[in-house]
């Protein structure tokens, strides 16, 4: 049905004979794209994708992924170089801004992010409304959802100021809320944020302080921390994202998006891998067991994914899931696990698969999940807490594709259409005619 005629344009040609010229729009990086926003108009047809496997929804300038080659760039710089050679809060201002900070440019952002980092004292009674044992994404979903009702004043999407302060309130207040689901389900008091910590330094003090004892940061954790952070702070198009970009199309409040994106970020195929893996490693046990729990995961009729392997975007390693594989050993090492069976688990059980036939021919590697509860367990970080972290953490990509939609001329609400295959139109039944 189609047919490329010259770089810039495809020739669709309908079965009918009908035919459509339709521009294809290069990226700096990437593959090109066609534009079908004509089609309707011009043949009548939609174009049918689930699950988006072929659908460019946007344009953006923040993130780029090459799946194949399992490149990640943010704003062009590689995410193995960020990693180690930025702070959280400079990634943050990267993807926000387009450009790394300056020296005063960086000092001013983490003094506006460090003071926004208290929450309205109101919300902390809405945390009573919930179960002790409640998910900590169940309960950020709404209490983050509920800042819409705290901060509604700089609710004018349009208005940069107005945005700038919701994106700042934001990656301050994210951590905090993070902490205080966690502390009341351990019945423990909130630990109020300090602003002479950095940001990952501040958020292990407001996880595991109490206010009978000092608590004393371990930069080791702290550092590996603001790695994990940086790791999972943007990842493109993702579900999460496209949810907030959509909740966001309809002039809806960034609160109300990122609750939405927190949502979306829950579901065991993405950010709820992170606590999946560790239950697999766990009931695996012994590496001795790898092999005969491989064999269930291929076999179709037991439905069991091998978790934090595979990926939608890449089809080889995940760089985020190399860097984390790097830093589980070191900080392992570092932390006095030297030894720790889950880690020698997760390696085997990946050289196993990465040689395994199913595996190879389905290129399923390691994503980001793979090794990142490993070092959050091994900081004494509760398995129901990992998706919170990672949505802590990708808290920035979300308001920053946020921002770049609204402020992109060709930003409509996201609407998408159907291929319909439900009855006809048909005379109604009344109810004593019915049977
Ligand atoms: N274990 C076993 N088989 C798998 C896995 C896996 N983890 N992932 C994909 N496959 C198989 C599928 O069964 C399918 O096989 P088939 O062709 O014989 O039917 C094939 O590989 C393609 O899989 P799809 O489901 O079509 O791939 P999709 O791109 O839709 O899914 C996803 C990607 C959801 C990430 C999938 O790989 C998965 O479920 N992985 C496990 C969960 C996980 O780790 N999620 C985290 C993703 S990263 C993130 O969101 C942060």
């Amino acid at each position: 049905m189609s047919q490329a005629t010259s770089p810039a344009t495809a020739r669709v040609t309908m079965p009918d004979g009908r035919t459509v010229e339709l521009p294809v729009l290069p990226g700096t990086m990437g593959p090109p794209v066609l534009d079908v926003r004509k089609l309707y108009g011009a043949t009548g047809v939609f174009t049918y994708d689930p699950g988006y496997t072929s659908t460019a929804s946007c344009e953006s300038k923040i993130t780029y992924i090459d799946g194949d080659q399992g490149i990640l760039l943010h704003r062009g710089y590689r995410i193995e170089e960020l990693a180690e050679r930025c702070s959280y809060l400079e990634v943050c201002y990267l993807l926000l801004n387009g450009e790394l900070p300056t020296r005063e440019q960086l000092a001013k952002f983490v003094h506006d992010i460090t003071y926004h980092t208290m929450v309205h004292e109101q919300i902390s009674y809405l945390f009573r409304g919930f179960r002790r044992d409640s998910h900590p994404m169940a309960v950020m979903i709404g209490v983050i959802g509920a800042l819409s009702a705290f901060y509604y004043e700089d609710l004018d999407v349009d208005d940069p100021h107005a945005r700038m302060v919701v994106t700042h309130r934001l990656i301050a207040k994210v951590p905090t809320i993070a902490a205080m689901a966690y502390k009341y389900s351990i019945g423990q008091p909130f630990v109020y944020p300090r602003n002479d910590l950095d940001y990952a330094s501040n958020f292990l003090h407001m996880m595991f302080a109490v206010p009978c004892e000092p608590y004393r940061i371990n930069t080791v954790m702290a550092r590996a921390l603001d790695k994990i952070f940086i790791l999972h702070a943007d990842h493109e198009q993702n579900a999460s994202t496209s949810t907030v970009r959509l909740v966001g199309s309809t002039g809806a409040s960034p609160y109300a998006a990122i609750a939405a994106g927190i949502a979306a970020l829950w579901g065991p195929a993405h950010g709820g891998a992170n606590e999946a893996v560790l239950g697999m490693l766990k009931q695996i046990g012994s590496v001795s067991n790898i092999k005969s729990f491989l064999e269930k995961v291929k076999d179709k009729d037991a439905h069991m994914r091998l978790m934090g392997f595979g990926h939608r975007v890449y089809k080889n390693y995940d760089p985020r899931a190399a860097v984390l594989k790097k830093s589980a050993e070191e900080v392992l090492a570092e932390l006095g696990h030297k030894n720790n069976p889950l880690l020698e688990i997760a390696k085997e059980l990946e050289k196993i698969a990465l040689e395994d036939e199913y595996f190879v021919k389905r290129k399923l590697f390691p994503n980001v999940d793979f090794y990142s509860g490993i070092i959050l367990e091994a900081m004494g970080i509760p398995t129901r807490m990992f998706t919170a972290i990672f949505a802590l953490a990708r808290t920035v990509g979300w308001i920053a594709q946020w921002n770049e939609m609204i402020q992109d001329p060709q930003q409509k609400i996201g609407r998408p259409r159907q291929l319909y295959t439900g009855q006809t139109e048909r005379p109604f039944v009344p109810i004593e005619a019915r049977g």
